[in-house]
């Protein structure tokens, strides 16, 4: 990178992050737009699906309204607060033409696109040119920054942004650096974050999974290995875990609402580069994928959906059931 690029880079971090560009219309691109313009900042996407761009606002201005009222989350303690005025906050999104239009003069440059290396590393290399003082993120779930840092001339104002979904109920994101991003930078992100209302959790080093989906997959993996070992059913382990920690749904019935095949690709990029030989593919999480049981979305799973009868209050003393 040459000096004087560097030193407008940097001037650009030093400075509050005010106008943000969103890459990616898609569930999160959307959500975070969202909580971003609620923060009353400008915000630009861009998608590279004309169809996507073209239903975005209208989604955003829909989601805005119901996803806050999800009954699913409303034991949350703590929640990110919906504009009063939604169309007064998605008025301040603009659906722009290109990629170049989306980004010019954008302070912080957030990409949530398709989960796939080449996609991220061929956009972000197009972001390096188009966005030259701007600080770059991506949302990416599961591919740290430093996989991506190849792709940017400049990777010390390149970091991981990992948000949730949905933003409303889960306010919180971690951010995760490229292992060359600036300390200012760093700063000036999480300085950003906290303005949206959300929770900052910053990543020490490189870690695949980031905080909470590590955790999560452990949680996971275990869980499903009892099972797979015959120790005890899934509703077994789901009531338990709900007497436990008192939350209203466990282990199993998280995986039936994020979808077993994605549970399955997530173990699957996990057991590529584990080190520990029992980190081995779930025996009932397949059986499940191959007879099309992908959970709330097919409308059976580990339970049977809209109404899985962990919902019911008797089922939570195991009333009626065989121990057996
Ligand atoms: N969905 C979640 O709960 C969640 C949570 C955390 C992180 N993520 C991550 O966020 C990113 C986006 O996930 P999503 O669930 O919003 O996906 P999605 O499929 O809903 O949306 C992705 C969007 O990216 C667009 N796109 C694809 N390639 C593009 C490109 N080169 N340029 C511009 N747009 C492009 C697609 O048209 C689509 O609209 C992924 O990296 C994912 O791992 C998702």
């Amino acid at each position: 990178m040459g000096s004087e690029q560097g030193a407008r880079a940097d001037a650009a971090n030093a400075r509050e992050l005010r106008s943000a560009a969103v890459i990616g219309a898609g569930t999160m691109g959307r959500q975070i737009a969202a909580a971003i313009a609620t923060s009353g900042r400008d915000v630009r996407m861009w998608d590279a699906d004309a169809g996507m761009r073209d239903a975005a606002l209208a989604r955003i201005a829909e989601e805005t309204r119901t996803l806050p009222t999800l009954p699913r989350y409303a034991h949350h303690q703590f929640t990110l607060q919906p504009p009063d005025n939604v169309e007064a906050m998605v008025a301040r999104i603009a659906m722009a033409e290109s990629l170049e239009e989306a980004v010019a003069g954008a302070d912080i440059v957030i990409e949530a696109v398709r989960e796939d290396l080449e996609t991220k590393r061929t956009l972000f290399r197009e972001l390096s040119r188009l966005a030259p003082d701007a600080v770059l993120t991506t949302n990416s779930s599961s591919l740290p920054s430093s996989q991506i840092a190849p792709a940017v001339e400049d990777p010390g104002r390149l970091l991981n942004t990992h948000f949730f979904a949905p933003i409303w109920s889960r306010p919180m994101v971690e951010l995760m650096g490229s292992g060359a991003t600036r300390p200012e930078v760093m700063d000036a992100v999480e300085r950003f974050g906290k303005s949206l209302g959300l929770v900052v959790a910053v990543v020490r080093g490189d870690s695949k999974g980031f905080i909470i989906n590590r955790v999560w997959r452990a949680v996971k993996r275990e869980s499903l290995r009892v099972v797979d070992e015959g120790h005890a059913d899934p509703a077994d382990i789901d009531r338990l875990w709900m007497l436990f920690f008192g939350t209203p749904f466990g282990p199993f019935g998280i995986m039936d609402m994020v979808g077993l095949d994605v549970v399955a690709d997530i173990e699957t990029s996990y057991q590529k580069v584990a080190t520990d030989p029992a980190d081995q593919p779930s025996a009932i999480l397949h059986r499940q994928v191959e007879a099309g049981r992908l959970g709330e979305k097919t409308g059976s799973g580990f339970y049977e959906h809209p109404e899985p009868e962990y919902l019911k209050p008797e089922w939570l003393t195991g009333e009626g059931e065989s121990t057996s």
